[in-house]
């Protein structure tokens, strides 16, 4: 083969892999993204991810007849991946806001959730309101509505955004974070799974979570929804939320 025939050749190689990679995804699937560092609502547990997500999505594959297939990413691309045709919708404990509302479309509520802080258990701090964010150096999930909120309202606090609310629990532990901000089940649980944090009495902002698809998805968005308001009726989040442990 000379050099430009091998040229083309390596090309066509090259083509026909991507066709394969992006046609992947195949119709029979439906893939759930999410990042699955957030129990109760999506973590690992021998190597599987489970939770309450997972069983409501397991109710939706169910409903459209497909087998459920769920990609782990970094919680600050699930969009991307939505809008990419990467997957077909995002179950990750995932509030709903206006700033994201203009990016995908969301489904109804499913649950609501609080926004807490968690210190060190060493900390002199007890409640919300001992606090002084801006003076603090403050940990969040990266593309969560916590950093959103202390970069549009503490911009003189120090901010470091974490792909992994594990690696914030050990900045504070190690003293390079003063404080995580989070969602209240899933603080709980880093809580309780490690002893040297505690969580401030109080409540700093409340949100809801819904599912989301691609925008103009209205077919998925149809069915999910239907699903999730049959499970609200039968008490199921509810349920599941008591199953993973989160109260
Ligand atoms: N509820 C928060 C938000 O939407 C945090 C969600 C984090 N979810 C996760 N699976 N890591 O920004």
């Amino acid at each position: 083969m000379n050099l430009k025939k091998g040229k083309k050749f390596i090309l066509l190689l090259l083509g026909a892999l991507f066709m394969v990679v992006g046609c992947s995804q195949n119709s029979n699937q439906l893939v759930m993204v999410t990042e699955a560092g957030f129990a109760p609502y999506e973590y690992y547990e021998n190597g599987e991810i489970v939770g309450v997500d997972v069983e409501i999505a397991k109710e939706i594959a169910k409903e459209l007849g497909k087998e459920l297939v769920i990609k782990d990413t970094a919680f600050d691309v699930i969009i991307n991946e939505l809008n990419s045709g990467k997957a077909d919708f995002a179950a990750a404990g995932m509030s709903i806001t206006e700033d994201r509302k203009e990016k995908v479309d969301f489904t109804i509520e499913y649950t609501t959730s609080n926004q807490v802080i968690v210190v060190s258990k060493d900390s002199p701090y007890q409640s919300i309101s001992d606090i002084d964010l801006k003076e603090q150096r403050i940990a969040v999930q990266l593309g969560s509505v916590a950093d959103t909120y202390v970069t549009k309202n503490y911009p003189q606090a120090t901010l470091n955004r974490q792909k992994k609310f594990l690696v914030a629990a050990e900045d504070v532990k190690n003293n390079k974070s003063d404080c995580i901000i989070m969602d209240a089940l899933p603080a709980e649980q880093l809580v309780s799974k490690n002893p040297e944090l505690k969580i401030l009495d109080g409540v700093l902002f409340s949100d809801s979570y819904g599912m989301a698809v691609k925008k103009g998805n209205k077919e998925l968005l149809d069915s999910i929804n239907k699903v999730l308001k049959r499970l609200m009726e039968e008490g199921k989040i509810e349920e599941y939320i008591l199953q993973f442990g989160g109260e």
